[in-house]
Order: C-alpha cells, then structure tokens, then sequence
C-alpha cells in the first residue's frame, strides 16, 4: 500500500466552496449485494457500483472462490456464481476487508462449509463474530477454531431456526439473512439491524424470489427458497452513499456558501439533517439532494453545539461521528460525543487537538468538544476512513496547509474524493 499524500490548502475559516457534488452508490449496500450473488445460479446485474477499493477486494475476494464478473460502463457489474466452488475466504484479503465475514452465510448455504481467518479487530474495535457463529449454529451448522482461521460446516442443509442478535449488528443481520435464504423452513431473526443498506438487500433478494419479511424493522422473517434464486428483471441499483452525502454535507456547513449535494436520498440521513438544522444551518431537503444556500454569511461560531450519541439506525451513524466532531469544534459551545458502537473510534480527537481543536477525553467512548476554536494546518495520519475523511474537513476549515497520509483509507470508501473536491472549489491535491 504505497503512501499517497493529499495536500490540503486550508481555506481559514471562510466559507467559499461551491458548486454540485453527485453523491455515488453505498459501499456498505454493495458488499452485501455482491455477496448474495452466491445464492444465484446464473448471472446478476448491478449497477450504480463505486468505483472504490473495498469493492475491488470484495471482487477479488469472490473471484478466488470461483464467481465470475464483468464490468460495464462505469458503474455496472454482471457477477456470475454458477462455478462456485472453493469454501476457503482468502486470508491476505479478508484480513483488510473486515466486511468479507459478510460471506460466510451465504457460502454456508450454498456448499454447506466456509473458512475463513479471524478477521483481524481493527484500529476502530475488536469486532468479534460471535454473534454470527451464534446464529450459524442454531441454523444447525458446526464452528471450529483452528490456529488463526475458523472452519464452520453444515452437514445438511441449514434449517431455519429462531435467531435472537445479542447486538444489532449490520453485518451479521445480513449475513444470517442471507444464509436463512436457503435453509429449510422459516428463520426469524430478532433485535435486527434496521439499516437501509438491509432493506435494499432484502428488496432486491425478494425480486428474484426470496421471501423475507421486516428487513428495515427489528424483527426479519425468511422462509428458506427451494434451490438457488434467478436474478428477474434488469439491472439492480445500489441505493445512494448516506454516509458519503453526511460528509458532504458537514463539510459545505462549515466551508460551502452554495453547495447542492445530488442523487442522495435524505431520508437515509435525518438524524444529521435535523441536527444540523437544529444548530442553525440552511439547508434545503429536496427529494434526491440537499442543498447549503447562503451559507457565506454565516460565522460557523453562529451555529449551535449540540451533544451526539451513536446509535444504531435511525440513530446517529457511528460512521459521521469523526466528521460531526469537526463540526463542534467550530459551532459556538460544549459538546458532548458518545460513541457507544465501537469502543476504539475517539483516537482521531487527539489530532485534532494538535491543529488547535479543544477535545478533553472522558473515558474509552466519551470526549467534551469545546468550539469555537481556529484549526491550524498538520500532518495528518489518518487511522481508519472515516477519521481519514474528518481530517479532510479539518485542513480545509483550517488556517495553512495540510499533509493527509493513509489516503489509501480514504479511497476505501470514497469515490474519487479530490476529484469531487475541486470540482466545488477545495485545492487538493494528490501527491
Ligand atoms: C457495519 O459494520 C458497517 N460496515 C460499518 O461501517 C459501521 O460502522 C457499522 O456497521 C455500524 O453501523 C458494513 O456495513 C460493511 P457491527 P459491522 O457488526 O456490521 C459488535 C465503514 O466505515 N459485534 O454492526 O461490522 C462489534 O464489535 C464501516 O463503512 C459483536 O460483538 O458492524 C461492534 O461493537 C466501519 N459480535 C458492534 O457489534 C459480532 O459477531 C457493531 O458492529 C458482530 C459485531
């Protein structure tokens, strides 16, 4: 991973970014439409696909086990699973790609064992599987742990069993969702992920003839498919990057005084929307964008602080707890932040600390952010992708110049970013 620099120039507080930034399709919608391609046999058309590193792993991931995939336009991708056949997940990858765990339902189902390494905890929690070795085997499958790799089997066929997540958490919902696709009888899975990445995972299993009830709520019922399910219809659209539309729309609050933020879907993002709204920043809600109009005249100091708690959906996305973070350094007050889903993701704070942000740190998950405060340009090392991305926002609210190392991260899950930058005004460049 070769170390590539962007080099911010800080705009000093004024707000003069402008323009359109087109929002592009969710990474964490992909991952798990990519992975349910194993429960295919034939080919499946997506499209409005990033063009973004985790995908690429993903891809390379599924190639290593057998799926074909051919890419179309710019953003449309044909996977095919008819050929699948090894059971084993590569390690080097699955090692950087957290998200991989994400195939183990649906390749237990569809060749009935999966090995894979311990995914490695990383820099933002340990991230444990146990809740999805929990669900597998009351789907009547086998966990073994052996050296660094775990190898679950299932003599039969899963069948559908009652699932209770002793957390909420995304990617085990949609993996056991998958799994349950084709095991036998009715699995019901309760205190589920509510995010709309599942919905959209679920819509689009049901349109080939899955038949999975509740996605979006706290409670899914799916009863198992007889054999493999065919794609119907054409291509399926990946719903938009919420994640990516909230950075945007931290940094046009803080830095934009026009900015239109297109093909995103709002209501993915109300608990932002209504925070921001709340501490005073003009935004306008259309039906695909957001807008910031008039936002120049507005000291950032002028907008309210306001506390932060991280909640599953539609709570407040752990994933913006960075970039929400370099909002309340500038709004005028005290701000608390409670990360309450991973017990490491505060570690960014002490960076921004060293550019002038006044940050005390409570304990593991709790930090009281002082704004206002002027930000001086660094060098930054950022430490995961959404940190990478706050450190963005950081140096072009800051005063000078900033070094952003580990931008690698950064192109993990966000398309062609300082591309998307200067195109509204930002001067970054990418050494
Ligand atoms: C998904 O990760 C997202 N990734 C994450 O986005 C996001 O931060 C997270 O959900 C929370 O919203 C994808 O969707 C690919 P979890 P996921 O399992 O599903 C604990 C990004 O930046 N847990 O919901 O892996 C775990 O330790 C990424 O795009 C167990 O204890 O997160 C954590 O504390 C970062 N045992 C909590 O649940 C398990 O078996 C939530 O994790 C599984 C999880």
């Amino acid at each position: 991973m070769n170390d590539t620099i962007f080099h911010i120039e800080g705009l000093g507080g004024k707000k003069t970014l402008s323009g359109e930034v087109k929002i592009s399709g969710a990474k964490n919608a992909v991952l798990p439409l990519f992975a349910s391609t194993l429960l295919f046999n034939g080919k499946v058309s997506f499209t409005n696909i990033p063009e973004i590193e985790d995908v690429h792993r993903m891809l390379e991931l599924l190639e290593g086990i057998g799926v074909k995939y051919t890419k179309s336009g710019t953003e449309s991708y044909t996977l095919d699973a008819t050929r699948v056949k090894s059971t084993k997940i590569d390690h080097e990858i699955a090692k950087k790609l957290r998200a991989s765990v994400m195939l183990t339902g649906p390749m237990l189902a569809r060749l009935g064992k999966v090995s894979l390494p311990h995914p490695g905890g990383c820099v933002i929690g340990a991230r444990p599987i146990d809740i999805f070795l929990g669900g597998f085997r009351k789907m009547g499958a086998k966990c073994t742990e052996t050296g660094d790799s775990y190898v679950i089997t299932a003599s039969r066929k899963l069948r559908g069993a009652e699932i209770f997540l002793r957390v909420p958490s995304v990617t085990a919902t949609e993996s056991l969702m998958l799994a349950a696709v084709l095991a036998e009888g009715k699995t019901v899975i309760r205190n589920t992920a509510m995010e709309p990445e599942i919905s959209n995972l679920a819509e689009f299993l049901n349109r080939c003839g899955a038949e999975i009830n509740g996605a979006g709520t706290a409670r899914i019922e799916i009863v198992g498919h007889k054999g493999p399910l065919k794609q119907n219809g054409s291509q399926w659209p990946a719903i938009p990057d919420r994640i990516e539309t909230g950075s945007f729309l931290i940094l046009g609050a803080l830095c934009a005084d026009d900015l239109l933020i297109s093909k995103c879907e709002p209501k993915h993002l109300e608990s932002l929307i209504v925070s921001l709204i709340d501490a005073g920043v003009p935004v306008e809600v259309g039906k695909n964008s957001l807008r910031i109009k008039g936002n120049g005249k507005i000291k950032n100091n002028k907008f309210r602080s306001f506390n932060i708690t991280t909640h599953e959906y539609p709570g407040f996305p752990t994933d913006l707890q960075a970039p929400i973070s370099v909002f309340l350094t500038q709004s005028g007050g005290e701000a608390l932040i409670f990360e309450t889903i991973f017990e490491n993701r505060l570690g960014y704070t002490g960076d921004l600390v060293t550019m002038g942000a006044e940050i005390r740190a409570l304990d593991a998950h709790r930090v009281i952010i002082k704004g206002e405060t002027s930000l001086k340009g660094r060098e930054l090392y950022g430490p995961d992708l959404r940190a990478g991305l706050a450190f963005i926002i950081a140096a072009l609210v800051a005063k000078g110049e900033s070094k952003i190392h580990n931008v690698y991260y950064i192109d993990r899950g966000y398309e062609s970013i300082d591309v998307k930058l200067r195109s509204i005004g930002a001067k970054v460049e990418r050494i």
